[in-house]
């Protein structure tokens, strides 16, 4: 089989050498690279660089080789077209139309999925005529990942920084899997919770629990790569945040319900993956319990925390909103889903088997999920990813 063909435009950002560890990641799992660098980029980084990493010619210009006719042919055997980083020139004139490199005569005849992963400085993020040329390229069908919170060039920090290249290499991986050219969730805000509580007893012990958070990360970096605006609320995980997704740290179940309530007015759908304590300890010590000769320990009085899912399910903060749980159950599985899912009031609920050794932790899973139409999908055995593409595939027709 041909290895699928990618075109990484790289435009002169100072977070261009980022883009040679999204080069190596796609070589190295099989991606034929033909990197397409504007003038400014190779102020970055060298033509040699994307020559040698890549093994394919580098031009920046429509005049090399043109017996190919290389500002048509690239852009029309490419099955995605990345632009990592973009900038907001290459945003501007991608917006417009304008094809006055190879960068920009690639973008105007690719007629696969396009992906910019933009990075510049807060303010040009910020500035209107940026905001409204990614609008643009976003109603014409292409994925802008939103840029990550952090150090800039220099020693500003804000948003415009450019995602880790691992995960931008996730999403181009994702892209590439569903094989279409517009994003499904598109002009969507979806809320996603992820990972474990913590109860805490004393200042060092808590109660918790075995999630590590892989299937809610999975599903926040699936929705990102169909387009959707993610908040994903993460309850302590060391996870690495998903390109494009706005994360939101918690500790306990009560910050995560604050945390949910306060994301849910906005939210096309909510995805309650975060295995949330039912119970927590009725008093907190503020000193660490200790030891005390000859005496048996106290016993550890609990009280029931809120219930989330049922919560957003009954009050509803938005008509139409698509709210989907989880359901991990150790034994009478799909029977305790089933009542579950009654007593929610949740659209959707996604009943899996866990144990010490099963599900938490693992990157694979299997799960069947439940609609309140009566429907039943079965997912096979397999990524967390797989079941998150269910999940949404389940939550958009719900949308539509
Ligand atoms: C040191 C330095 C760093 C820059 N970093 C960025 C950046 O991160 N993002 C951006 O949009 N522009 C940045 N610029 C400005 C662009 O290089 C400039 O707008 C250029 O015209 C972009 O051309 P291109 O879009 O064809 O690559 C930077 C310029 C310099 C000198």
């Amino acid at each position: 089989m041909d290895k699928p063909k990618v075109v990484l435009g790289v435009s002169g950002g100072i977070a261009a050498y980022k883009a040679c560890e999204l080069l190596r990641r796609l070589t190295e799992s099989g991606h034929e690279v033909r990197v397409v660098p504007t003038a400014s980029a190779l102020h970055f980084v060298g033509a040699a660089t994307w020559s040698a990493l890549s093994g394919n010619p580098v031009s920046t210009e429509v005049w090399d080789d043109v017996h190919e006719v290389p500002h048509v042919r690239i852009g029309q055997h490419a099955d995605l077209v990345v632009v990592a980083p973009a900038t907001a020139d290459t945003l501007a004139k991608a917006a417009h139309g304008l094809a006055d490199d190879l960068l920009t005569n690639t973008l105007l005849t690719a007629r696969c999925p396009v992906v910019f992963a933009p990075a510049m400085h807060t303010e040009m993020w910020e500035h209107p005529a940026t905001q409204e040329n990614v609008a643009t390229l976003r109603r014409r069908g292409a994925l802008v990942i939103e840029p990550a919170v952090g150090r800039l060039t220099g020693v500003d920090t804000g948003k415009g920084r450019l995602p880790d290249p691992g995960e931008i290499f996730e999403v181009c991986r994702r892209v590439l899997a569903r094989g279409v050219t517009e994003p499904d969730l598109r002009g969507r805000h979806v809320v996603v919770s992820a990972g474990g509580t913590r109860e805490p007893l004393d200042p060092v012990r808590f109660l918790g629990n075995r999630s590590s958070g892989k299937q809610g990360y999975a599903l926040a970096r699936t929705a990102a790569a169909r387009g959707a605006r993610v908040t994903l609320i993460a309850a302590n995980s060391t996870l690495p945040a998903p390109a494009g997704v706005d994360v939101v740290p918690v500790g306990t179940a009560v910050q995560l319900r604050e945390a949910v309530l306060r994301a849910a007015p906005e939210a096309d759908a909510v995805v309650m993956a975060a295995a949330v304590a039912d119970f927590r300890p009725a008093a907190y010590a503020a000193g660490k319990i200790k030891k005390k000769d000859g005496q048996e320990p106290e016993p550890i009085t609990l009280v029931r925390n809120p219930d989330i899912l049922a919560e957003i399910s009954a009050d509803r903060a938005r008509p139409g909103q698509v709210i989907v749980g989880f359901a991990a159950e150790t034994d009478d599985v799909l029977a305790n889903g089933r009542a579950k899912l009654k007593r929610k009031g949740c659209d959707l609920l996604v009943v899996n088997e866990v144990g010490e050794l099963k599900t938490f932790g693992s990157e694979e899973n299997e799960a069947v999920v439940l609609g309140t139409d009566g429907s039943e999908t079965a997912v096979a055995h397999g990524p967390k990813e797989a079941l998150a593409e269910t999940v949404w595939d389940l939550v958009a027709e719900r949308l539509s």
